[in-house]
């Protein structure tokens, strides 16, 4: 079992700066220091809008959401008042950590096995996981399972391209220079393609209803950088750089890909 939660703050170094290493991914989901929040700040104000909107358009009354890998639980929390979310991820630690933040009814499981009958969902949310199981087709077959027909299954996952490789795992993992994301967190090879996404879904009985990308807003490419050059010289940490970064929802889905689809058979 994965064990990512720990309670480790924030490290600094001898002159009081952020050291933002691997050593950090053991920081807190709700903590402003540690290295999860981060994903919250960075994401969340791109892909929540997101998966709400596709929620309401499908005239989902108080509808019964599965949050699959739910980690901190913030996907779980931006749906809170839109839907009943019942948020799952196979590291106890991780459920720990979630419901002390307040996040209810976390389920300890594994994704591609899940303890619910079938069609019990009326939408299933897989944000930033794809790309962290072993089988991620297992883990879209038991989402189809789970969806009732006509309900969604929603996802957000970085893409296999090029692009990727060099900014999210060259960039941002391996080159000493430019480095800010432990070196362990994602492996390219793991991403899936575009095609492979959407055939996963279709073999799955799933029919694409919208896929786009996530990327820096164009404006912001300046403040974006910035931000990541503060946060290598560790004068921010992860939450506060992930603020400053303005992601938003793109046509292009050269680094990463976020969209729905309905569950047709
Ligand atoms: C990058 S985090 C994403 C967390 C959350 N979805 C978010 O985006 O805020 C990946 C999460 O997936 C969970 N996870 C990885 N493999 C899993 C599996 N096979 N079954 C269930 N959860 C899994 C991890 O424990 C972790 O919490």
């Amino acid at each position: 079992m994965t064990r990512h939660n720990g309670s480790s703050p924030t490290k600094r170094n001898e002159k009081g700066r952020i050291t933002n290493s691997s050593s950090t991914v053991g920081g807190s989901w709700w903590e402003e220091d540690g290295f999860w929040y981060g994903l919250h700040t960075l994401f969340d104000p791109a892909r929540v809008p997101f998966f709400r909107t596709a929620i309401q358009t499908h005239a989902l009354d108080s509808p019964q959401v599965l949050d699959v890998g739910s980690g901190g639980g913030f996907v779980a929390m931006g749906l809170g008042d839109i839907a009943r979310v019942t948020p799952v991820d196979h590291s106890f630690d991780v459920a720990v950590a979630a419901q002390a933040a307040g996040v209810p009814r976390v389920v300890v499981a594994e994704a591609a096995q899940l303890p619910f009958g079938a069609s019990t969902f009326d939408a299933v949310v897989c944000s930033e996981v794809l790309e962290h199981v072993p089988d991620p087709g297992a883990v879209i077959a038991e989402a189809a399972r789970l969806v009732a027909p006509g309900g969604l299954f929603l996802f957000s996952t970085p893409a296999r391209t090029m692009w990727s490789r060099i900014a999210l795992i060259d960039a941002a993992q391996r080159w000493r220079l430019t480095r800010v994301l432990p070196s362990d967190l994602h492996d390219w090879d793991d991403f899936l393609t575009r095609d492979e996404l959407v055939d996963l879904l279709e073999k799955n009985g799933f029919r694409l209803r919208r896929i786009a990308g996530i990327g820096v807003r164009f404006r912001s490419w300046p403040g974006s950088l910035a931000a990541l050059m503060l946060l290598k010289m560790g004068r921010i940490g992860y939450a506060e750089a992930g603020r400053r970064i303005d992601l938003t929802v793109t046509a292009s889905t050269r680094l990463a890909m976020i969209g729905y689809a309905d569950r047709v058979s």
